[in-house]
């Protein structure tokens, strides 16, 4: 095991803090400006992935503070710990290996002694076989009709991963297959979804690690009986539903043909189990030949994490700057701007990736820690969001970090659209760069004939600071393979930063409390009596709800 060290009583982070004081007024103009080969010296090349990171405020002595911060706390220990199957998700006790799914090199991953690969690459084919005769044709319905629409059920990783992907790659898509999603617990979400199917030739994917959460349940519940009023017969279920899943028993109460379930393990985070069989949604709307695509995408940003020293490693650099904007610069919240419709779903996904691993605050010792860690992550695809919430980006009073991604292929080449699309995405990093100076603001208004007092009124709304740190991630294509790369990507900056804030990335504590507390008030809802035994507002609330509803 690696091990457990307070960042903040490392040298290299009290340099940092040191090193802070003496950049926090330094411009990123300047910085350009003192040298020409910013861009080279402050930019990595991974396949056809190019990250940009020389509109950053760091110097070469940034740079190399916070990779010393990086070795202090042995990060290379870690990501051995993870790689290799140890039990680095302590409070659950398992081991941490969505990297063993996706391990296109077969090389034996151990987990207590036993190679995993055999049974990953078991459901694999079960997979690739399934999804094969879905597109097909070979699987169909009890009346005897091809599939046509598929509905997963599942919430939060059994359904964010499978989402965002086939939105991503939905160019991939095969045609004569609709794919829904329903997550929320809220009736309307089935039931507007069920409105657009046809029970004989829908096919339903209860996709969920433990088989035990409330929404997809009730969720699967609704469905079952909805298709069963239908159908008229428990025994065509089988044709219809199957399940992902790593608890067998439920699978077989809930009544799916275990034959018709696809498994995984313990070792695998739900909000990073896109890779497992809960993608099999995916696999059904692109085809399984896309799937290992995207798998093998994901492998080679692993292989690259797991060998290039810390100075080139792209995870780690990311990972870096975060660090510094967050625990140096007190920045709140990190931005994901795709500038790539596809990807509209890619901020969300990563609200829970990031949010739901690094949103602690106790330490690996379990300890309070003293310093911030995970940051709220947040976003929407450009230039949609240029027209909301750019604004504050650029002359809020808050500090925004931003990825920017694009591809410089769009799958849809219409006129010139692609073209305007890119001039936004780079107008954008140069104008948060740069800003706009007093005197850039007077000249501009001098041209506007304007009277002395209308421009001197007018000159402060007009100028902007500048200085506003970007990444620009740009790729060729936004292809299976690339989708991949930036996924993995993005999951081990999640993983440095975690090790570097001495924290667990891989449980989720926090979201179990509002769960239990539910439970709790569950049958306090279905009578008419008035409830007491909460705080005044909550029972000011519930019996509030309790009356609208019986008026
Ligand atoms: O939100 C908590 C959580 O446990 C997530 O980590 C997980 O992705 C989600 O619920 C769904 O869990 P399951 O796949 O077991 O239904």
């Amino acid at each position: 095991m690696f091990p457990s060290i307070d960042p903040t009583t490392t040298s290299a982070w009290k340099k940092l803090k040191g090193h802070y004081n003496s950049i926090k007024a330094t411009h990123l103009k300047e910085l350009f400006a003192q040298d020409p080969d910013r861009f080279k010296k402050f930019s990595l090349r991974f396949e056809n992935i190019l990250v940009d990171f020389s509109k950053n405020r760091i110097t070469e002595e940034t740079k190399n503070t916070l990779l010393a911060l990086a070795k202090e706390v042995d990060l290379k220990a870690a990501i051995d710990a993870m790689f290799s199957g140890e039990s680095i998700n302590k409070t659950e006790q398992r081991a941490v290996l969505h990297t063993a799914l996706r391990n296109r090199s077969n090389e034996p991953v151990k987990v207590d002694g036993e190679d995993v690969m055999p049974a990953i690459n078991e459901v694999l084919q079960k997979m690739k076989e399934f999804s094969s005769a879905v597109i097909n044709g070979e699987w169909k319905g009890y009346t005897g009709k091809r599939i046509t629409s598929i509905v997963n059920i599942g919430i939060g990783g059994s359904d964010l991963g499978p989402v965002m992907v086939t939105e991503a790659l939905k160019a991939y898509q095969k045609p004569g297959i609709e794919v829904h999603f329903v997550s929320n617990v809220d009736g309307t979400h089935i039931a507007e979804t069920l409105k657009k199917v046809d029970h004989e030739t829908t096919l339903f994917m209860i996709a969920s690690k433990t088989f035990t959460t409330q929404e997809t349940m009730t969720n699967a519940h609704s469905a079952r009986s909805w298709f069963i009023e239908q159908a008229k017969d428990d025994e065509h279920i089988k044709k219809h539903f199957v399940a992902i899943s790593t608890n067998g028993k439920a699978v077989a109460e809930f009544g799916i043909d275990t034959q018709n379930m696809f498994g995984f393990w313990d070792w695998v985070g739900g909000r990073y189990s896109l890779w497992s069989a809960i993608g099999l949604s995916i696999a059904c709307a692109i085809g399984y030949e896309n799937f290992e695509e995207l798998l093998a995408g994901a492998h080679a940003m692993d292989e690259h994490f797991k060998s290039k020293p810390f100075e080139q490693n792209i995870p780690v650099i990311l990972a870096l700057l975060g660090i510094w904007y967050n625990n140096f610069f007190d920045a709140e919240s990190h931005a994901l701007l795709p500038y790539d419709q596809y990807m509209h779903r890619f901020a969300a996904y990563f609200q829970q990736g990031d949010m739901e691993s690094n949103g602690k605050y106790i330490d690996r010792n379990g300890s309070k820690v003293q310093y911030q860690t995970g940051p709220i992550i947040w976003g929407e695809p450009g230039t949609n969001g240029q027209h909301a919430f750019y604004q504050l980006i650029h002359q809020g009073t808050k500090l925004i970090p931003c990825d920017f991604l694009a591809p410089a292929i769009s799958h849809n080449p219409i006129g010139d659209h692609h073209d305007k699309l890119m001039a936004n995405f780079f107008a954008q990093t140069e104008a948060l760069m740069n800003g706009k100076t007093e005197e850039e603001v007077l000249a501009e208004l001098k041209g506007q004939n304007l009277s002395e007092s209308e421009i001197n009124e007018l000159k402060p709304f007009k100028v902007f600071e500048g200085n506003r740190p970007t990444n620009s991630i740009l790729f060729k294509k936004l292809d299976p393979r690339t989708l991949g790369s930036l996924i993995a990507m993005y999951e081990h900056k999640i993983f440095v930063q975690g090790v570097i804030w001495n924290i667990y990335s891989f449980d989720q504590w926090g979201v179990e409390l509002g769960k239990q507390l539910a439970k709790k008030i569950l049958p306090e809802l279905s009578d008419k009596t008035s409830v007491s035994s909460h705080d005044g507002s909550t029972n000011g609330l519930i019996n509030s709800y309790k009356a609208f509803k019986n008026e």
